[in-house]
C-alpha cells in the first residue's frame, strides 16, 4: 500500500474509476428489475407520502431500480447517473414498461446540472462510498443547493473496504482496488463521525444501522 500525493495522479485515480464504472455498465445485458429485499426503502417511500413530497431526486441511480421503485409511489422521479452505460439501461427500462413519471439522465454529481431548490428529496444509495472524503463534502454542498429550503435527504452509507481485494490507499483512507475484478474502483469507508460532518447544513432526522452495517440516515436541509 501506498499513498498518493501528486494531483495529476488523484486526477487519473478518479478518471478510472470513472471508467470502472461504464465498463461495469457496458457488461449488463439484461436488466434485474427487482428491486433488492431491503426494508428501508418502503419506508424512505412511506416517508416521502407523509411529508407529501413531490419531485424526488435519486443520485447515481445506477440502471434505475430505486428510481422506479419510487415511480410507483406517484412521486415525479429524476434519476441521474455518470453513466452513459447506466443511463442507456433505465431508459430502456423506462421504455419498455411505459414508465411516464421518470426522467433519467447522464450527470456528474460534481456538475449538477439542475436550477438551484429542484427537487423536494435526494437519495443517494450506496454510492458515497465510491468517493474520496474531499469530495464527499462538495457532493453534500451540491445535494444542499439542490434541496428546497426545509427538502429532505435520504442516504444509505455501506460499510465498506473490509473484505479481500488488492489494493492501494489514498491519503484520506480510499481504498483504490487493483485485482482485476474492481480494477479502478474507489471505495472508501465513511464513520459515523464523517457522516455527520459531511451533513452539517442539515438536521439529522434518524441516524439507524441496518442488519448489513449500513447507516441508514434520514435528514432535513436547515
Ligand atoms: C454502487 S453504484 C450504486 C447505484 C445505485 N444507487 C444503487 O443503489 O444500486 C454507484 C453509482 O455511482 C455512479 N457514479 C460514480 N461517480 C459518479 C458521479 N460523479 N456522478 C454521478 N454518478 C456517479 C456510478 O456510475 C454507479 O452507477
Amino acid at each position: 500500500m501506498s499513498a498518493i500525493q501528486n494531483n495529476q495522479d488523484i486526477e487519473q485515480i478518479y478518471k478510472d474509476n470513472l471508467n470502472f464504472w461504464d465498463t461495469a455498465w457496458t457488461r449488463v445485458t439484461k436488466i434485474h428489475k427487482d428491486p433488492p429485499k431491503l426494508p428501508y426503502i418502503h419506508e424512505v417511500a412511506r416517508k416521502f407520502k407523509k411529508f407529501q413530497l413531490k419531485k424526488v431526486l435519486d443520485l447515481a441511480c445506477g440502471s434505475g431500480w430505486l428510481s422506479v421503485f419510487l415511480s410507483k409511489y406517484n412521486f415525479d422521479v429524476t434519476g441521474m447517473d455518470i453513466s452513459e452505460a447506466a443511463i442507456t439501461l433505465a431508459n430502456q427500462w423506462k421504455k419498455e414498461d411505459n414508465i411516464q413519471n421518470i426522467d433519467f439522465v447522464c450527470g456528474d454529481i460534481f456538475e449538477m446540472p439542475f436550477p438551484e431548490k429542484t427537487f423536494d428529496a435526494i437519495v443517494l444509495n450506496s454510492s458515497l462510498e465510491h468517493f474520496r472524503y474531499d469530495q464527499a463534502k462538495i457532493v453534500f454542498e451540491k445535494i444542499s443547493k439542490t434541496l428546497v429550503d426545509k427538502g429532505f435527504f435520504f442516504g444509505c452509507f455501506d460499510q465498506v473496504g473490509s473484505g479481500k481485494g488488492e489494493y492501494f490507499e489514498l491519503e484520506d483512507s480510499t481504498h483504490v482496488y487493483t485485482d482485476d475484478m474492481r480494477k479502478g474502483m474507489m471505495l472508501r469507508n465513511f464513520t459515523d463521525e464523517e457522516l455527520k460532518g459531511l451533513l452539517s447544513s442539515f438536521d439529522i432526522l434518524s441516524f439507524d444501522k441496518n442488519t448489513y452495517g449500513s447507516r441508514l440516515v434520514w435528514a432535513r436541509k436547515k
